[in-house]
């Protein structure tokens, strides 16, 4: 099922197994997902098939399907606040939701050709500073920014994403204008991080 899948939309299956497929797509239809998606404009802001080419709008092309679900529903009930998703969320299904997530999720992010080398941000992405309570990225992103998931919970692929996106939210979780991750454990990741840590992260993370 999950192979047919795979051919039948296309998913870069390379380097997943079956299992990991599913955890990152679950269980809504793709196929939908791409109507309803372009029924609801999301594509019009996200861009084509989620990998959308202005900084504004967050790619959500190969992101785990959980995670999509989750900012979602964060934004219906104002867990996460900004004025054009708050909006948008309010408007649609949960089996919508999931269909559409299921899309984005099976669809291939466009990368950055090369890695820009960067010794701080690296350091801090694979190691952490214990001292200032910045748990390495790595440990819940994953080794190369292609999130994880585990116990039913999907940690963000980072990979591809915008710079300025990227930039923006680490600076709201430092600021605790965005306070939705779990335990808060992005506040705390990035309450001690400096600024030109924050530029260097950004930009290491979305040439990965
Ligand atoms: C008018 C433009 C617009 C439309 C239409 C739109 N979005 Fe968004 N979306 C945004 C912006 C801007 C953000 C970034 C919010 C922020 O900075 O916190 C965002 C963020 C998101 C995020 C969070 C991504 C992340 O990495 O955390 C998800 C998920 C999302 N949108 C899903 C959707 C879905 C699904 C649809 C269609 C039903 C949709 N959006 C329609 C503008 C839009
Ligand atoms: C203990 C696990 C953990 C560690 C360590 C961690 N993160 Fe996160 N991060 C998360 C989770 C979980 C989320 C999703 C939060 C939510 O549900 O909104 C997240 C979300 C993010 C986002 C928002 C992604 C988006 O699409 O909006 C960014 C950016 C981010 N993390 C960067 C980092 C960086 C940079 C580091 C290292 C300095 C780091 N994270 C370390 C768990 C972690």
């Amino acid at each position: 099922m999950l192979l047919l899948l795979g051919t039948n939309i296309g998913v870069r299956a390379e380097g997943y197994d079956e299992y990991e497929l599913h955890d990152r797509i679950g269980s809504g239809n793709p196929q939908s997902g791409e109507a309803k998606s372009r029924e609801e404009l999301c594509q019009g802001c996200h861009g084509e098939q989620g990998n959308s080419t202005s900084a504004e709008f967050p790619r959500l092309a190969g992101q785990y399907t959980g995670y999509i679900i989750k900012q979602f529903r964060d934004f219906r009930s104002g867990a996460r606040q900004h004025h054009v998703m708050n909006a948008v969320a309010g408007s649609i299904s949960d089996e919508d939701l999931t269909d559409i997530a299921a899309y984005f999720a099976s669809r291939e992010r466009i990368r950055a050709k090369q890695k820009k080398p960067n010794d701080i941000a690296e350091r801090l992405y694979r190691t952490g500073d214990m001292k200032r309570s910045i748990l390495a990225c790595s440990s819940c992103h994953g080794g190369a920014a292609q999130g994880s998931y585990a116990g039913g919970e999907s940690f963000p692929v980072l990979a591809g994403q915008h710079k300025l996106y990227l930039r923006e939210q680490l600076l709201k979780w430092r600021s605790k204008e965005r306070k939705n991750s779990p335990g808060g454990v992005m506040n705390v990741v990035a309450e001690s991080l400096r600024d030109e840590e924050i530029e260097a992260l950004a930009e290491y993370i979305s040439s990965m």
